[in-house]
């Protein structure tokens, strides 16, 4: 009877403990929150499950399928999901842990993952035709890699990515750090992305991509935090919270502001920064991740609107409204006194560029004789561009000098670059980053060091309807034969 009870507590205890994402690494299972119960209820992310017992590797299943999720209240909207659920769920892992993926393709169309951010090795960066074969329907493909560096990432599709990321295939990719200073703040994933659908909460595909569509970038009309229409997040005044922010929209920058409160950004991209800065709202290309510590103060029982504000990224982008996209009511309590913030440092030595190569990218459009267009660099297309060529241990400075009327976030697969200049200024902090925004007329100037991993990496505009547009390249890291042109996307 002994034995088979504390068998029985020894399974049950195992199980927890590789299937509950708040066990191990998890800066979820922290002290006890002295938010409200359940304050992040309607924001809740599903956590990816570890089927691993092995405390450092994290083992799961994805599925990409045809899914019915409720984005409009109360009417069902057919998209396509990761393992049913928009956004697809969070995978949470520490530094150094190994990850394998296995996925399953049940869309009717090919697919592919990227791990968007992740200096994984080049043949699990999901770039079909490069670095992988296309996942056809019904076929399965093993992504399997260690995880270097602690931040916020995100997983998509590379394959008709706007098309597919548009249709709903996004999720979250947070690897902790266990070194990390504690009490950061009560922490919150918070996945913005938006959505085209029409009155009946049908995905809208009467935006086909005319020229002038897909020059603008194709911005859904229903804004999403965490796949949901304005949701509520109960909160305690004076408590602070730490903010994982991702845009995975399409096309649309995101630009967050409330009311009388500021963020002390501390992350971006790449992880932690230099040194916290101080900014009054959150601002996101497509792509773009940040880190924030945010206090609400307000008296209690009040409700703080979250406004996603215009940002200026290019000819008409301004001339709309502020949509609230999430609310934050706080605790009817008296406010709350935290203890004061830990240091939040980070030595970055700024990459020795004396004996650089230097690169002139300009990002171009060419009118076609049919009346559409053709995004490139340099004036060539993605499907008739040679591959830029960097060799192993080599560090190169970019400039990026857009010619076009809109923004252009412009990203690299598996390097971090430092950006020394935007529109000749250095920017006010160093930070790791993946992508980077061009402002029109603007010039930005990057240094990357390829140190390792040689293979073919991407280069590409982050609005995805440029990038499928031809605002795309390769660039061959290493020896030998630089390969042909990039794929379509
Ligand atoms: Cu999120 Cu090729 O990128
Ligand atoms: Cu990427
Ligand atoms: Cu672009």
């Amino acid at each position: 009877m002994h034995w088979r009870r504390w068998s029985w507590l020894g399974l049950v205890a195992w199980i927890s403990a590789c299937s509950d994402p708040g066990s191990s690494s998890d800066a979820k299972a922290q002290t006890p929150s002295l938010q409200p119960v359940d304050w992040d209820g309607a924001l809740k992310l599903p956590i990816a499950e570890d089927l691993n017992p092995d405390p450092h590797v994290f083992e799961t299943h994805l599925t990409a399928s045809i899914a019915s999720v409720e984005l409009l209240e109360g009417l069902p909207t057919e998209v396509y999901a990761y393992n049913g659920s928009v956004p697809g769920p969070e995978i949470r892992v520490a530094k150094g842990d190994r990850v394998v993926v296995h996925f399953t393709n049940e869309l009717p169309e090919a697919t592919t993952i990227h791990w968007h951010g992740v200096r994984v090795p080049n043949d699990v960066d999901g770039v079909p035709g490069v670095s992988q074969p296309p996942v056809e329907p019904g076929e399965s493909f093993t992504y399997d890699f260690v995880v270097p560096d602690a931040g916020t990432f995100w997983y998509h599709p590379h394959m008709r990515s706007s098309e597919q990321v548009g249709a709903g295939l996004y999720g979250s990719f947070v690897v902790t750090d266990p070194e990390e200073p504690s009490d950061l703040g009560d922490e919150l994933s918070l996945v913005l992305s938006d959505i085209d659908l029409t009155p009946d909460g049908q995905l809208d595909t009467s935006l086909l991509g005319g020229a002038t569509e897909l020059l603008f970038g194709r911005e859904g009309n229903v804004l999403l935090v965490n796949g949901k229409v304005n949701p509520k997040l109960e909160a305690l005044s004076g408590r602070r919270q730490r903010w994982r922010v991702i845009n995975a929209a399409r096309t649309r920058y995101y630009q967050l502001a409330i009311t009388g409160h500021d963020f002390l950004r501390f992350a971006g991209d790449g992880g932690m920064i230099e040194r916290p800065v101080l900014e009054d709202t959150i601002v996101l290309a497509p792509s773009e991740r940040a880190e924030v510590i945010f206090t609400p103060s307000a008296d209690p029982g009040a409700t703080l609107p979250v406004r996603w504000v215009p940002y200026d990224r290019g000819f008409g982008s301004t001339v709309r409204d502020e949509v609230e996209v999430m609310r934050i009511e706080l605790a009817d309590r008296a406010p709350h006194v935290d203890a004061p913030l830990p240091p939040l440092n980070r030595v970055i030595e700024p990459l020795d560029v004396s004996s650089a190569t230097e690169l002139l990218l300009e990002l171009t459009q060419n009118d076609l004789e049919d009346g559409t267009f053709a995004l490139g660099i340099n004036g060539v297309p993605s499907w008739d561009a040679p591959p830029l060529h960097a060799d192993l241990g080599e560090t190169q400075v970019w400039t990026f000098k857009n010619t076009i009327d809109f923004n252009h976030p412009m990203h690299l697969h598996g390097f971090f670059f430092q950006v020394l200049s935007i529109d000749g200024a250095p920017p006010s902090v160093r930070e790791w980053k993946d992508t980077v925004d061009v402002h029109v007329d603007g010039e930005t100037t990057i240094a990357v060091h390829f140190d390792e991993r040689p293979g073919m990496w991407m280069l590409h505009c982050h609005i995805l309807d440029h990038a499928d547009s031809g605002m795309m390249t390769m660039v061959h890291v290493g020896d030998g034969d630089p390969g042909p042109a990039a794929p379509k996307h």
